[in-house]
Formats: C-alpha cells, structure tokens, sequence
C-alpha cells in the first residue's frame, strides 16, 4: 500500500475511540466546516465519523492518486477506458456549442448539438401532432424499451420530473425479458397512439430486442397494419442494426462509443425523458449536468463536492470496514434514484482487477442501496439504527415538495413532516440515546441506540430539472474519483458477459435438450424440469 494510504489508515487508528458526537463537542464550528455546496446541493458531511486529519490524508490521497491529472485527461478524451481503448466523454454531452472535444481527429461537440437539435424537432413534432402513428392519431405514450443504462437513468428521472412533464405525452419504461413487464406497460395503452424507443447502445442486448420485436406485433396486430415505422425510434451506436430491424434512418438518434451506458443519460437515450418533459427542461437537466463539472473541473480538492463524496465513501468503504451503502431520498420523485446509483456504483467500481489487470489489495465498490425515507424507517431501519453492521448512510432532501393537485397547506405540511423525519434519522443514527431509565430490566439493551453511525445528507431548496442534473453529474463524478483511487478502470464491465453466454447456452438446451451441453449438472437438471413444466 502506498503511504498516502498508510496515512489515512492511521488516521482510522487515531479515531477508532472517538465517537461523532465527541468530533461534535470536541470542535463547536464543526457543522459550519464540514458544509460544502456545489450548485443548488448544499452537502453536510459533519456527521461522518472524520475529522481534519483525516480528511487531509484522503485529501493527500486523491492527489497522490492522481485524480486532478485523470479528471483533465477524461475530459479532454484520453482513452480512459484503456480494456476497449475508448475515451470517457459523458461529460462532452453537456458542453456548450462553442467547446471543443478532438476523438479521431474530429470535434465531438457539434455532432451532440446536431443530434441534440434532431431530438428537439422530433420531441415538437410528436407533441404537436406533426409526427403521427400509422393510422392518423397523434402520438401520446412513447415506451422507452432499454435496460441497464439505457432505462435506469431516464426511467428515474422520468420519475424525478414528474412535476415537470409539459408536452401531453407520456413516457413508460419496459426493461426485462420477463414479458410481464410489457404487458403490464401495454395493457392501458392503444397503439393507434403508442410510439416505441428502441434504446440500445450495441442493438444487441437480448431483452431489449425480445422487447422490441414483441411490440412490433403488438403494433400490427392492434392496428392491423404491417408499416408501423412511424411508431418506432430507435437510439443506438449501430445504425446499422436499427436499420435492418425497420426503424427508418430520420428516427434514429446515434449515441457513440465513447459513452459509457450507465454515463448516458444526458445522450439521445434521454430521448422519450425529453418526450415527456420538453426540450427547455431536458436543456435545463443538462445545464445542471454542466454545472457540476464545472464545480468538479474547478473547486480546490478540498471543497470539492464530488471529490468529497467519493473520499468519505473510500473511508467508510476501506477503513471503517462498511461493505454497503445506503442511498435514502426523501423525496418519493426518487423512488428510482437508488437503483439508478446500484448501476452507477456497482457497475463502474465492482472489479477485483486493477488497471493494470492485477488483483487490488483492498475492497472496491460497497453494496449501494436504499429506498425512499420514511418507507424505509417502517421497513429496514432497524437495522441501521441496531444492527450488527454499520451502513453510512446518505440523505437526499428538499426545502419545498413538487406534490401538485393536493390543498396546499396539507401538502406543505406533509412536506414539514417528511423532513422532520429524514433530520431526526441522520441525528439518531449519528448520536443514538442511551436505554431510558424507566424501562423494564428486560427491555434494557433493546433500547439502546448505539449511535456513532455515519451519514451525508445532501439538500436543496426544490428538485427541478437542474438540480437532478447536478445530483447525476455529483455521484457520476463520485464514481470516477473513487475509480482513480481504487486504481480500477470503472467504464468496462467484464462481470456481466460470462451470464449472457451462458444464457445462451441454456436456451440452446431447452431447445434441444438431448444437446451434448457442458453447462454444470444441476443446470441440466433445472433445464430439464423446465421443459417438462412449461
Ligand atoms: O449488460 C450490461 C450492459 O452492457 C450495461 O452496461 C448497459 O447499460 C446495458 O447492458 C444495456 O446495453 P445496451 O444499451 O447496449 O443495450
């Protein structure tokens, strides 16, 4: 281990005794200095279990790991992505017009700006009924038909923006293979009026074309027509593919190797998000996408939020031992945020081969997850208030509630309660209480409430589309720096190839069953009661 490492390591000895609510009496302008803002996000990590030392060991750690150096060669396309050699440049697809990005030889930019002005006139023409299904009827549900990357991030901030849904159409996600999923998403639509987003970076990935080529007979059983190419858009790298499938050449948007498919929100995959929202507040998202890698590019390291994230996430991570991480929005709007996170986190950092294709000597990416706050206080807090295991904790909460259509006071109200509830958590983790001592004898340790368990909590004055753009671009730039540290490559994803081949195989089996197969007995096994049960 290098001795930037070591360092931090002994600043985890040195605070092994000292609780949070000793760092708190020990230093009263605590709360003020461990504040940070970036953008509208205003993030107090004064309840982590971190004091200055410490966070100048993980400062010195950052530098001696060369995030500064890695963040500017990201952004200027290095191929950062050195096991398929491809640049990293998410973060080319929020640049203004006038910037400039060289892969291959070529700028970038104005390539995102065309496709992001293609994307706008189709969004108007289906919104004001130019752009309509084969039979006439203006198009009014569009069904994003992705997965992984290409449905969790426009599937939570479709969810996020609810609020901010303008154009008359709405959009619904369809991931898995399971057809259930569809069917549940079609059943209440009519396809005279339901246009499909194929959304697949390779055209390639098994659900989603199961998916698509099952909406497609859908389409033309229910419309009883057999050109149904006015009802399809596709978003992919391979035109190609999208072509031969039958969607026609003006209705496909390109996305580009150099986007990561769990980076690409802010990419034409955002398209049926954009449907639904408008161009201006898809434009708006992007500006706070923006916004943040401006912080990111700019802010000292040392009140850099990003940085500051992904440096007190390695602490709990790699020296308090915490192997998850708990996500809790309070705010129902990001009931998907988690899982978008689960992706993000998990994808990128859950690798056991560094760079260089050696095996790390210390533990990667925890186990990110979480559900919205106060659901998860009647369901899994417990365990994070008594458990055996300490899980930091980040909290997500606004000043103000988007809920409409409700009397306004009872909302704000409610709105009142439901952040009285997230600070009393973060306060409650971080202090606990000892047993009351008016209990009876029995109930003496139950009621004790160890405390001493970290936590981030992150707000803002409302959730608009800006604001979820900095909240995205926040955890993507996380997600690099802990990459830098961890010294693995966090834009490749190995793990999840060898399930597909072996997918294959299976379906090889169940189609013939007396196949000579090498896959493992108790899968032949399984196999065989399938076929003989379905
Ligand atoms: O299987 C993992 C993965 O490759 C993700 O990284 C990606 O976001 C998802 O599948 C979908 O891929 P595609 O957009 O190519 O369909």
């Amino acid at each position: 281990m290098s001795s930037a490492w070591n360092s931090v390591g002994a600043a985890a000895n040195a605070l092994e005794k000292v609780t949070i609510g000793k760092l708190f009496s020990q230093d009263p302008a605590r709360t003020a200095s461990m504040m940070f803002s970036a953008g509208e996000l205003l993030v107090d990590f004064s309840r982590q279990k971190i004091d200055e030392q410490a966070l100048q060991a993980l400062i010195a750690l950052a530098k001696d790991a060369d995030v500064e150096n890695l963040r500017n060669k990201m952004f200027s396309g290095e191929a950062m992505n050195n096991t398929e050699g491809r640049p990293v440049l998410h973060v080319a697809l929020r640049m203004p017009a006038h910037e400039s990005v060289v892969v291959g030889g070529e700028n970038i930019v104005p390539e995102v700006h065309a496709t992001l002005g293609r994307m706008a006139n189709t969004v108007e023409h289906i919104a004001n009924g130019t752009h309509v299904g084969a039979t006439g009827k203006a198009i009014k549900h569009v069904v994003n038909i992705g997965i992984g990357g290409s449905d969790l991030g426009p599937a939570m901030a479709m969810r996020a923006l609810s609020a901010y849904a303008v154009t008359g159409v709405q959009a619904h996600f369809v991931s898995n293979v399971d057809p259930t999923d569809l069917a549940q998403v079609l059943a209440y639509l009519n396809p005279h009026e339901t246009a499909f987003v194929v959304a697949s970076k390779t055209f390639t990935t098994q659900e989603t074309m199961a998916n698509a080529h099952t909406a497609m007979k859908w389409l033309q059983t229910g419309m009883n027509v057999a050109d149904v190419q006015s009802h399809f858009f596709a978003v992919t790298a391979r035109v190609d593919a999208a072509v031969q499938f039958g969607v026609s050449a003006e209705n496909i948007f390109p996305m580009w190797d150099w986007v990561g498919g769990r980076f690409s929100l802010g990419s034409a995959i955002g398209f049926s998000l954009m449907c639904s929202i408008g161009v201006q507040h898809f434009n708006d998202m992007l500006l706070g996408m923006r916004e943040m890698d401006e912080h990111f590019c700019s802010a000292e390291l040392q009140k850099n939020v990003p940085v500051l994230l992904a440096l007190v996430g390695i602490w709990n991570r790699n020296f308090l031992g915490c192997a998850s991480q708990a996500v809790i929005p309070y705010l129902q709007e990001l009931t998907r945020f988690p899982a978008y996170l689960q992706q993000l986190e998990m994808e990128s950092n859950g690798k056991r081969a560094n760079r260089a294709g050696k095996l790390v000597e210390h533990a990667t990416s925890p186990v990110v997850w979480g559900e919205p706050g106060t659901n998860g206080q009647h369901a899994f807090f417990q365990l994070l208030h008594q458990g055996t295991d300490v899980i930091p904790v980040d909290f997500i909460g606004a000043a103000r509630t988007t809920a409409s259509g409700l009397d306004e006071q009872s909302a704000r109200e409610q709105h009142q309660k439901l952040m009285a509830n997230m600070f009393a958590q973060a306060s409650a983790l971080a202090f606990g209480s000892p047993a009351a001592t008016d209990v009876p004898a029995a109930q003496g340790e139950h009621r004790v409430f160890p405390g001493n368990r970290p936590s981030t909590t992150i707000v803002f004055t409302e959730l608009n589309p800006r604001v979820l753009g900095q909240l995205v671009a926040l955890y993507e730039h996380k997600t690099f720096v802990q990459g830098c540290i961890w010294g693995i490559n966090s834009f490749d994803q190995w793990g999840v190839e060898l399930g597909k081949v072996l997918a294959g195989d299976v379906l090889a089996l169940m189609a013939n069953t007396s196949l000579d197969s090498t896959l493992d007995h108790s899968t032949r096994v399984l196999v065989e009661w399938f076929v003989n049960n379905s």
